[in-house]
């Protein structure tokens, strides 16, 4: 555990390097976050907002209470299909599950051509991440797509919980004839869980992809084959006298990131099959890497019997039983905050006036309008043509005939070097290339922790 907190620093130190202007304080099991900036997120990160919402760790926080509470799993079926004004801009969400199943951080785009939605990665950036809004707390869950291709360039598909447990797919772009699967228990690092299933041709053949995640037993299928099969009963641990077995709920995400950036580390790197080639013809006919996903399916599973439940809505940590299954009680409670500022310290009791839509589009607008991805999460948008990020309005239609020969709606390339406002470059670089934090998950940070 001591060595886990340094690998924190470590990918807390690979943050910095993305948002290199902002002052980020960092959090870990033996440095919880401040006061004033009281919520530990997903990347070991402090600060408010959306900070306390989907990944906001309640071991690392200044207090759990800081973590709003999360929204219980949900029965969804999405079908990519025009789909990116339906997701809500990670960083203007403010914890309104009812209004989006899903948040995005970097560059989501409508394919048309395929009914599907291209997560993208431009050059040097982090590439997209989309997380639902539910939690699962045991569920199935199917994803029908393709991975990317190239090395350095890492296609991942994961159940994340707040305590970091950590159920994975990952396509690393230099093998596209195989899928990486791999689990970890609260971060806890074990180099020895990774093992390999065919899915062949990846990146131009969709497959289905599924975890089917049960109070006793994991498996990991393509297209219909059970490929893995992990059960609770083979992870006890006789020392500290548990099972330390992914067990607490999760939320699913998947992301396109740039394992083979030539700042990470070589070990990395290595993994990711070498370092990306950011001139390589994606980038060059698309501006570009992307990934496709056409559908994602989630169906949920019941809490564990004995679950201590007095209400429907919402899961939250009691801060006991170290942090286990037995350690998650169900109740009701509000899932949504204030404002930017607010954590789940603060009273977050909706204003008389504006009511029940508070959220997602009244606020955004109140911040930085460079971000402004209000639009993304619905009302005002204008997401005329597919191929707008969100809220373009220009550039799409000339990029949309460039590109369509293609096959991609958008061309990247076209829209960013027209410069200037359009919400895909914007929100690229207010939004995404400040906020968006490195890497992904556990699986980046274990690779740089095997440096160490
Ligand atoms: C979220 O999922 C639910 C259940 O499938 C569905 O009824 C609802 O329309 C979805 N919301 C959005 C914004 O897609
Ligand atoms: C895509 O969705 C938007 C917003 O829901 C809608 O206005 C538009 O007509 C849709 N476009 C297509 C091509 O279906
Ligand atoms: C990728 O590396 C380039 C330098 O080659 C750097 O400018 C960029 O910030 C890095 N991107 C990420 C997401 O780490
Ligand atoms: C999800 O469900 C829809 C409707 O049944 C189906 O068309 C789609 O193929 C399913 N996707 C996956 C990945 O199973
Ligand atoms: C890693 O996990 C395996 C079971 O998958 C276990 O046998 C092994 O002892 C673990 N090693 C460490 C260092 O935790
Ligand atoms: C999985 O495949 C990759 C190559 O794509 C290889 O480097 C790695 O060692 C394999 N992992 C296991 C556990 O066999
Ligand atoms: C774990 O449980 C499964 C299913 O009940 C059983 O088949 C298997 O033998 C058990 N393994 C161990 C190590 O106890
Ligand atoms: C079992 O738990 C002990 C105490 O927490 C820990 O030091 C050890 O690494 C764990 N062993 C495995 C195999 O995970
Ligand atoms: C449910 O129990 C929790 C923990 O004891 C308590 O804080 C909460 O007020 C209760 N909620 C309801 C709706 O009774
Ligand atoms: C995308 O734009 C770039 C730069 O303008 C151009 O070189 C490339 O051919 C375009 N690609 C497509 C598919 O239209
Ligand atoms: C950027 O776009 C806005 C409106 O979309 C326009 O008013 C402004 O002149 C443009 N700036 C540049 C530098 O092109
Ligand atoms: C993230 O973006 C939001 C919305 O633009 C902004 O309010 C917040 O300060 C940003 N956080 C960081 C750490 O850049």
């Amino acid at each position: 555990m001591r060595s886990f907190a340094k690998v924190l620093a470590l990918a807390a130190v690979a943050l910095k390097v993305v948002s290199a202007a902002d002052e980020t304080t960092t959090c870990s099991e033996d440095s919880h976050c401040p006061e004033d900036n009281p919520c530990c997120n997903q990347y070991g990160t402090c600060g408010t907002g959306s900070y306390c919402l989907g990944g906001c760790n309640p071991k690392f926080s200044y207090k759990k209470e800081a973590c709003m509470p999360l929204p219980v799993c949900r029965d969804t079926i999405t079908i990519f299909d025009n789909y990116t004004s339906k997701m809500a801009n990670l960083y203007t969400y403010l914890g309104d599950a009812s209004k989006a199943n899903w948040t995005y951080e970097g560059y989501p785009i409508d394919y048309e051509d395929e009914n599907a939605l291209i997560m993208a990665m431009p050059k040097n950036s982090g590439g997209t991440v989309l997380s639902s809004t539910h939690y699962m707390w045991y569920g199935n869950i199917k994803t029908r797509m393709k991975a990317s291709h190239g090395a350095g360039v890492v296609s991942a598909m994961i159940l994340f919980s707040s305590v970091q447990d950590e159920i994975d797919y990952e396509w690393v772009g230099a093998d596209l004839e195989k899928v990486q699967t791999n689990w970890y228990w609260q971060g806890a690092l074990n180099y020895t869980n990774s093992k390999n299933l065919t899915a062949t041709n990846n990146d131009e053949d969709y497959h289905i992809y599924e975890i089917d995640w049960k109070e006793d037993v994991i498996t990991w299928s393509v297209d219909g084959e059970v490929g893995r099969t992990l059960f609770k009963n083979e992870t006890y641990n006789s020392t500290s006298k548990q099972y330390e077995y992914p067990q607490t709920p999760s939320r699913v995400q998947l992301s396109l990131w740039p394992g083979g950036n030539a700042t990470n580390e070589q070990g990395t790197i290595n993994w990711a099959g070498g370092e990306i080639d950011w001139d390589s013809d994606d980038i060059k006919d698309y501006g570009y890497y992307y990934a496709v996903l056409e559908s994602v399916n989630i169906t949920c599973y019941d809490p564990p019997s004995g679950t201590t439940k007095n209400g429907s809505e919402v899961y939250q940590y009691s801060g006991e039983d170290n942090w286990l299954q037995k350690g998650v009680f169900i109740t009701d409670g509000n899932t949504i905050l204030k404002d930017y500022d607010n954590s789940g310290l603060d009273d977050n009791t909706p204003d008389e006036s504006s009511s029940s839509s508070s959220s997602s589009s009244t606020s955004s607008s109140s911040k930085s309008s460079s971000t402004s991805t209000g639009s993304s999460s619905g009302s005002a948008s204008t997401t005329t043509t597919a191929g707008s990020n969100d809220d373009t309005d220009e550039s799409s239609s000339s990029s949309t005939s460039s590109s369509a020969a293609a096959g991609f709606v958008q061309n990247m390339s076209t829209t960013s070097s027209s410069g200037n406002s359009s919400s895909a470059t914007s929100t690229s670089a207010a939004g995404a290339e400040k906020n968006l934090s490195y890497g992904f998950g556990l699986s980046l940070i274990s690779l740089l922790l095997s440096l160490l």
